[in-house]
């Protein structure tokens, strides 16, 4: 398994026991469309912890009084002040994910169509919520190939006012072509995924992936 950081030196990759065990059900071509939305529903649910524990304005070394004494610990942000963008179709699938962890944050739309035949993206929708400017984002978006979608959202971010630096991009598989491009057009942007696969097939699609995650996750095929 390949390190984030390599490609990129604001990305993490999440590592442990159950998220390969999701994930692993997750990549099986075998696995029921039921037992894909389980899987990506609980993969999605420590992402998003993951994601949210990233946030510019987390507070970390808070003081904090235990029933017992004081210590030291780190606060997530008031939901009120997180905003969550789903990269329609399947950012919709993480950004519900983040919704239950953090059910006050607000939420925006952004609807990339990525080309099935040279996989160019192309802005046909957005809606976004008044002062996203001064908010904490997670961007979220499962699959992280070219980077092209990505970035086309982080434009649309800009021009709202969002700096890449109040960002997160919250991600289940990418790849070096992907982080690569973030890490040069948008290199304080911090991502978090749970995977860093080999590389992009002809169809631009990750290889060994998953196949498309939102046709997995709908029943779309
Ligand atoms: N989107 C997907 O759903 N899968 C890929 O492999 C690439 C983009």
């Amino acid at each position: 398994m390949e390190h984030a950081k390599q490609y990129n030196k604001n990305a993490i990759r999440l590592e442990s026991r159950a998220l390969r065990m999701l994930l692993t059900t997750l990549r099986a071509k075998g696995t029921t469309q039921q037992a894909f939305v389980a899987a990506a529903d609980r993969l999605c649910s420590i992402l998003a912890e993951e994601a949210l524990a990233l946030l510019p304005d987390v507070l970390d070394n808070a003081p904090i009084m235990t029933p017992c004494g004081p210590t030291t610990g780190m606060i997530c942000p008031p939901d009120g002040d997180v905003v969550v963008v789903d990269i329609v179709r399947s950012g919709g699938i993480l950004q519900e994910a983040v919704r239950r962890v953090c059910p006050g944050a607000g939420t925006a739309k952004i609807l990339v169509q990525r080309d099935e035949e040279t996989a160019l993206p192309s802005l046909l929708y957005s809606k976004l919520p008044p002062g996203i400017g001064e908010k904490n984002v997670v961007l979220c978006d499962p699959m992280l190939a070219t980077g092209g979608s990505a970035m086309m959202a982080l434009g649309v971010l800009r021009q709202a006012g969002v700096r890449d630096e109040r960002v997160v991009f919250a991600n289940v598989v990418s790849c070096p072509e992907g982080l690569r491009r973030l890490a040069s057009e948008a290199p304080d942007v911090k991502i978090v995924t749970c995977a860093v696969d080999a590389g992009l097939n002809d169809q631009k699609f990750i290889v060994p992936g998953l196949g498309d995650f939102g046709d997995r996750y709908f029943g779309t095929f």
